[in-house]
């Protein structure tokens, strides 16, 4: 049999022996997908990365992205600076609690307003110009605070994530499951680390809504997936463009041998 029989052909399917119609294909393809997972790193940047007012991503971003920042109502602001002399410190921690835990009405009721009444009314609702807190309504916009990405943002974005990347993923392992000569163990590896980290990454953004502490998980999630496309990317490349100019034979189907 000669080389030219269809089954020798198949028996080296191999991201080096692939003829140049394929290789285009393939590499456009990469090519795309890199400029753009590396235009989404940038979008990420200029949102998430300037969460905490400073560039570039840190785990605060993150925290306050998904989180929030509840430290941050005007409410305790105030309480801990111009207003501070206006209460004791037992109430002002009272008003800070109440604040923190998303200012519930029946605590409004029952332990807040009889100090707002004794403390800050005599101003606050007495005082033209002063906002007025002696009701519910009034205090609820200073006592606002931000609890980061809301359940509906988190359901839109974590199934717009999971079905995007995966399919991106799939076509990017694919082509790399095609590469010649890498040891089978690692292979597998790359190929799985995808999606292992991709639900590592999305389940996290919904801890970490709860749990500040799970913004690392998604920090880790999300470099350990980037790291194995990166990985399986430039291997790909390097086998379609660099490798068939080495004479070197590469004689497995890379499908069905390992
Ligand atoms: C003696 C009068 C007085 C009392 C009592 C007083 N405040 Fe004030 N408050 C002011 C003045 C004047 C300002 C505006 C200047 C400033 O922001 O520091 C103000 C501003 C504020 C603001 C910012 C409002 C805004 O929209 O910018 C908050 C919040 C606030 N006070 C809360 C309180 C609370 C809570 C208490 C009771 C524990 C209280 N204040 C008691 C005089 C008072």
């Amino acid at each position: 049999m000669n080389s030219h029989e269809p089954n020798q052909k198949i028996s080296k399917l191999n991201l080096p022996n692939l003829g140049l119609s394929l290789r285009i294909l393939f590499t456009g393809y990469l090519l795309v997908t890199s400029v753009g997972l590396l235009s989404a790193g940038l979008q990420l940047l200029l949102t998430h990365g300037m969460a905490d007012g400073q560039f570039g991503l840190s785990v605060d971003d993150v925290v306050y992205s998904y989180y929030g920042n509840r430290e941050n109502s005007k409410l305790e602001v105030k309480l801990n600076g111009s207003m501070k002399d206006k209460a004791t410190v037992q109430e002002r921690t009272e008003i800070i609690r109440w604040v923190r835990t998303g200012s519930p009405e029946n605590i409004w009721q029952e332990k807040i307003q009889p100090i707002v009444m004794e403390k800050c009314a005599r101003c606050h609702g007495g005082i033209a110009g002063l906002p007025d807190f002696t009701t519910y309504e009034a205090i609820k916009t200073v006592a606002k605070i931000d609890e980061g990405a809301s359940v509906g943002d988190l359901a839109r974005v974590s199934h717009i994530h999971l079905f995007g990347i995966s399919f991106i993923f799939f076509f990017i392992c694919l082509i790399f499951s095609l590469a010649s000569g890498i040891n089978p163990i690692l292979k597998a590896l790359a190929i799985g680390t995808p999606f292992v980290f991709l639900l590592v990454d999305v389940f996290s953004w919904w801890l970490t809504k709860w749990y500040p502490a799970f913004a690392y998980t998604t920090i880790i999630g999300a470099t350990c997936y980037n790291a194995a496309a990166t990985y399986m990317i430039l291997t790909s490349l390097y086998q379609m463009w660099i490798l068939p100019r080495r004479r070197h034979e590469h004689q497995k189907n890379t499908w069905f041998e390992e």
